[in-house]
């Protein structure tokens, strides 16, 4: 963080100081809100949770060096209190990212926000020093967290930012205004939670709503490819700058194709050039991704040729998304448990099956959540397309829905021991252990509430014991 006296940030959050016997000592290192990251010069926001309340490890935070503590009650140890521990961490992050230099960069979407904003990040860091949200801390706790992890270095701030409804993004967006604001996608997360897709694209425009004019520098990057997307168009007074795979994107892809190893290449055009990309990531899901991170990069001045390169060489980041992993004995596991939907499943098919070619490919999927009325025919429609794909085996894992899945591979065209549904993961993890052989693929995936990694996980364990037959 900026340096900022406790005296200051009293003011700014409209807090009361407590046995703080010199105000003008001055908060240094990053906020924090888990006890165990409090270190010399942080400031520790104490947050009550449903078990555990942060007022309890007050001492033990300032003893660790914490310099006082952002709480709701008086606690024995230096402290601003506040009513709203909430409210005065965001009314902080917005003090402090005024008086930076910053550049803010915020996205938004369905499906795909962390992996994009780990790519922005990952081609900004290359011009100048960039601060952005670790893994998904995308709500209104991990937002303002980020912000204030910002320093006078930092050039360019990348937020992700989260809705679960209407007003969400409006209020983040007041808390760290974004010059460039990003919409990837309208999709089907959280679908049960907004009411339709309409609403989603309601919520997630506000993103759009609260950028500066073009004359001001505001910037709205938007995909070209997604109706519900491209239709922001109206909401905004920025610039709209489009990315796609369709004709009328100022920055699009050409010619994208998958690697025989399942990594997306195409031909980057930007309005200042065009470059050849090849990813490290894999999947097709990633090119739209891309040609995000592309649209921001561009809009902020860098060239095709950086942009392209940047690309080329960006890895993942965050956990169990396309985590490609090759075992001893030759067993190749690719963990994209984190989470799934529709477009991520096929493109996740896709990629293994560019992967297998000529190996033996399995994929162990469970259910895709909040499909609503969709959910048996998303199901059925992925059962089939690993029987297009000439996936070798399909393991359906869990409930219902993974019924659906196996059903629809059956239904397909595949026989015999090709597609088989088990109840749950110790039962797929003990199917694997004893089929898989050298030389094979395995992709992990389902949504995050089923808990795949641990499939993965296990099956990665196995490799390392040698516990896998060899046959
Ligand atoms: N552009 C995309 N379109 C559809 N699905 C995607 C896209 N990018 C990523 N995904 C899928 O969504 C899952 C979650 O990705 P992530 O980047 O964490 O998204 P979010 O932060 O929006 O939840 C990934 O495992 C991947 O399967
Ligand atoms: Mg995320």
């Amino acid at each position: 963080m900026i340096a900022l006296s406790l005296a200051e940030i009293a003011a700014v959050v409209g807090g009361q100081t407590h046995d703080i016997p010199d105000p003008s000592v001055q908060v240094t290192g990053p906020v924090v809100r888990d006890s165990r990251e409090a270190g010399p010069g942080s400031l520790f926001a104490a947050f009550v949770g449903e078990r555990v309340d942060g007022h309890d490890y007050a001492a033990q935070v300032v003893e660790a060096g914490a310099v006082a503590v952002l709480a709701s009650r008086p606690v024995g140890v230096p402290a601003i209190v506040v009513e709203d521990v909430q409210s005065a961490l965001g009314a902080l992050a917005r003090h402090v990212v005024r008086r930076l230099g910053a550049t803010l960069v915020a996205l938004t979407g369905s499906a795909g926000k962390t992996s994009t904003k780990d790519l922005i990040a990952q081609v900004l860091r290359r011009k100048a020093p960039t601060v952005f949200t670790p893994g998904s801390l995308n709500n209104e706790i991990g937002l303002p967290l980020t912000a204030l992890s910002a320093t006078e270095e930092t050039k360019f701030l990348v937020l992700e930012m989260g809705a679960r409804g209407i007003g969400h993004i409006r209020y983040l967006a007041e808390l760290t205004p974004p010059r460039i604001g990003l919409v990837l996608n309208v999709g089907t997360a959280h679908i049960g939670e907004f009411g339709g897709r309409e609403q989603i694209a309601q919520a997630k425009g506000e993103l759009v709503e609260a950028l500066p004019s073009a004359e001001d520098g505001g910037a709205a990057v938007l995909n070209a490819d997604d109706p519900l997307v491209r239709a922001m168009a109206s909401r905004t007074k920025a610039k709209v700058v489009l990315f796609g795979e369709s004709a009328e994107a100022d920055v699009r892809a050409e010619n994208v194709r998958l690697t025989d190893s399942g990594q997306p290449a195409f031909r980057l055009h930007t309005p200042s050039g065009a470059c050849d990309v090849t990813m490290r990531l894999y999947g097709e899901h990633h090119v739209s991704n891309a040609l995000a991170a592309a649209a921001v990069a561009h809009e902020l001045g860098m060239s095709a040729e950086e942009i392209a390169l940047a690309l080329s060489e960006a890895g993942s980041l965050s956990r169990w998304r396309m985590e490609v992993t090759e075992r001893p004995d030759g067993v190749t596991i690719v963990n994209d448990a984190y989470n799934a939907n529709p477009e991520s499943m096929r493109a996740a098919l896709r990629a293994l099956a560019a992967m297998g070619q000529g190996r033996r490919t399995w994929a162990v999927l469970g259910k895709m959540a909040e499909l609503g009325d969709e959910a048996l025919a998303e199901h059925d429609a992925v059962g089939r397309l690993a029987v297009r794909l000439n996936v070798s085996k399909l393991v359906a894992v869990g409930g219902v829905e993974a019924s659906w899945l196996q059903l629809g591979a059956y239904n397909e065209g595949s026989w015999g021991e090709e597609s088989v549904h088990v109840s749950d993961a110790q039962a797929a993890v003990d199917l694997l252990r004893s089929e898989l052989r050298p030389g094979d693929v395995v992709l992990v995936k389902a949504s995050r509430s089923v808990g795949l990694e641990s499939v993965a996980q296990a099956l990665l364990e196995a490799g390392a014991e040698g516990g896998v037959d060899a046959r």
